[in-house]
C-alpha cells in the first residue's frame, strides 16, 4: 500500500505540490492523470525516495519513508522512467542484467535465464539479435518494453510508471496497456502510474486521480471519472478524446 498524507513539495519558494493525499491499496493500480507540468513525475520521485517532501509524509505498507535512510528496506520499488532511462552504452542484455548482477547472488547462467524470461514476458523474447543491440538501435516502444523488463527483473512489489505510452503510436500504446494489465494480474503488484494520456488512464486504472496545479481535483473509477467529471476535468477530457473509449473493467 502507498499512502500520501498532505504531501507538499516546494522548490525555490514555488509550491509544486500542496496537500496531496491519496492511497493506493495493495495490489491495485492508481493513475494520476494530469496535464504536462502539473507535478506527476515529482510525485513518483517522492514515492521512489529520490527527493523528500517538504510537507506531509509518505507511507509504504504503513511505514513512513525516511529520507535519511538511503536503503529503507520494506517492499522493493521499481520505476519505469519517462525517458526509459536505459544506459545507451550498454546492450539490452547488460541493461537488464545490471540490477541482477548488483544483487551478487546469481550465476551468469541464472542471469541469462532471467533476462530471457523477462524479455519473453514483454513480448521481445523471440529475437536473439536484440540482446546485443543498444537502446539507441531500438524503437521507442521497444525501449519502453526493455525498461519494463529491466524493472520486472528486480521483483518489485511496487511499480511506478512515468508516462509509459507517451510518444508511442496507438497500436504500440495499446500493446503497453495490455502489458501493464498482464504484469499486474501475474504479479499482483501495487502500481502507481502517471500520465497525461486519458486513454492510458482509462485502460489500466482501478482508480484515477485528476491532478491539476499540484492538487487532486477529482478521483474515482474510470466510469465515475467519465460520468461525473466536473468542469475542469471535462475541459481536460474534451481536449484529449480522439477515438473510441475503452476502460479497465477487469476488477
Ligand atoms: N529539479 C527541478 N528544478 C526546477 N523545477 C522543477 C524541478 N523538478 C520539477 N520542476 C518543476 O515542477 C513542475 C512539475 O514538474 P514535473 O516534472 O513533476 O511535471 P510533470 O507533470 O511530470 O510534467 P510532464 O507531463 O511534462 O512530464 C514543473 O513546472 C517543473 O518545471
Ligand atoms: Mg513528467
Amino acid at each position: 500500500m502507498i499512502q500520501l498524507e498532505n504531501v507538499g513539495y516546494t522548490l525555490a519558494g514555488r509550491a509544486i505540490l500542496s496537500a496531496l493525499s491519496f492511497t493506493v491499496p495493495a495490489g491495485r493500480t492508481y493513475v494520476l492523470l494530469g496535464p504536462s507540468g502539473c507535478g506527476k513525475s515529482t510525485v513518483l520521485r517522492l514515492v521512489m525516495g529520490l527527493i523528500q517532501p517538504t510537507a506531509g509524509r509518505i507511507l509504504i505498507n504503513g511505514v513512513p519513508l525516511d529520507g535519511r535512510k538511503k536503503n529503507p528496506g520494506g517492499p522493493t520499488r521499481g520505476m519505469i522512467f519517462q525517458s526509459s532511462a536505459l544506459f545507451d552504452f550498454l546492450t539490452v542484455y547488460e541493461n537488464i542484467a545490471l540490477g541482477l548482477r548488483k544483487k551478487g547472488v546469481f550465476t551468469e547462467q541464472e542471469i541469462k535465464n532471467r533476462v530471457q524470461q523477462e524479455l519473453d514476458h514483454v513480448g521481445l523474447g523471440d529475437d536473439p539479435d536484440l540482446l546485443t543491440k543498444t537502446p539507441g538501435q531500438l524503437s521507442g516502444g521497444m525501449r519502453k518494453r526493455v525498461a519494463i523488463a529491466r524493472t520486472l527483473a528486480l521483483d518489485p512489489e511496487i511499480i511506478l510508471y512515468d508516462e509509459p505510452t507517451t510518444g508511442l503510436d496507438p497500436i504500440m500504446a495499446e500493446l503497453i496497456h495490455d502489458l501493464i494489465l498482464r504484469v499486474h494480474r501475474r504479479l499482483n503488484v501495487t502500481s502507481l502510474l502517471v500520465t497525461h494520456d486519458l486513454t492510458t488512464a482509462l485502460r489500466v486504472a482501478d482508480e484515477i486521480g485528476f491532478l491539476y496545479q499540484g492538487k487532486i481535483r477529482e478521483s474515482g473509477s474510470a466510469q465515475k471519472i467519465l460520468e461525473e467529471a466536473g468542469p475542469l476535468l471535462r475541459q481536460f477530457i474534451t481536449g484529449c478524446l480522439a477515438g473510441p473509449i475503452r476502460i479497465n473493467g477487469g476488477w
